[in-house]
């Protein structure tokens, strides 16, 4: 890998030089062996986190309920208007991913308090990264089943049917009566919901959105 970035890295460094020696402008060995140096640090930077980030994924896969997939952009309006939040609400994300539905909501309700719960590394940094600017927002490095939802009014999950099993007991136990919580396409099947909105029943993803009030 090291060796791939830096032959990339050296091609893009070479071409740059051909054109300034094509204009007549001849860089010293000084230059050069500084530039190469240069190079090769950067491609051992870039090699490294790659590395972090492929280890990361992997330890995600056997440490997490669900992947890390985010739910279909087209749906993002649909899931925050099902929610129905107010300006005073408590919303949690519990496996957040990257954040993008939590800054969403957190931007069209300044007053509420956003939290997303994220386990696996990546996303978890992608999602702090993507609310870095947003004062009502809080990203936990936490699991779901054990983090503190007790004051939450709203949540929202995008989870397998086995994490809800045993999710919904759990949150059933923490939150306050009338805590409403939307999940996309996956339902707890030991457990009735509210409502059922189907969105898009051909579509592989965001095809219905299942409510629950505890
Ligand atoms: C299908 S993605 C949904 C992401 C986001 N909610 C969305 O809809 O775009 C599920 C996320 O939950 C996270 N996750 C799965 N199990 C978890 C656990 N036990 N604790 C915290 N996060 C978890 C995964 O890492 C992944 O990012």
């Amino acid at each position: 890998m090291l060796v791939y970035f830096y032959c990339a890295l050296s091609s893009v460094v070479e071409h740059h030089l051909d054109v300034m020696r094509a204009v007549g402008s001849i860089p010293t060995a000084r230059t050069m062996i500084l530039l190469y140096v240069l190079v090769l640090g950067v491609s051992l930077i870039i090699s490294i986190l790659f590395i972090i980030f492929f280890i990361a994924e992997i330890v995600a896969k056997f440490n997490t309920d669900a992947p890390f997939v985010p739910a279909p952009k087209e749906i993002d309006e649909k899931i925050i208007e099902t929610l129905k939040l107010g300006n005073s609400s408590i919303f949690y994300d519990l496996g957040c991913g990257n954040a993008r539905i939590l800054k969403k909501v957190a931007d069209k309700y300044p007053g509420i308090k956003a939290i997303g719960v994220e386990k696996s590394l990546v996303p978890y940094l992608l999602a702090k990264f993507r609310t870095r600017k947003n004062r009502n927002v809080e990203i936990k490095m936490e699991d779901i089943f054990e983090t503190d939802v007790t004051n939450a009014t709203h949540i929202f999950v995008y989870l397998y049917p086995k994490a809800l099993e045993k999710l919904l007991p759990i949150l059933e136990k923490k939150v306050s009566p009338g805590t409403r919580m939307v999940s996309c396409d996956f339902e707890d099947k030991n457990r009735k919901a509210d409502e059922i909105i189907i969105l898009n029943n051909t579509a592989s993803r965001g095809k219905r959105l299942i409510i629950y009030t505890f």
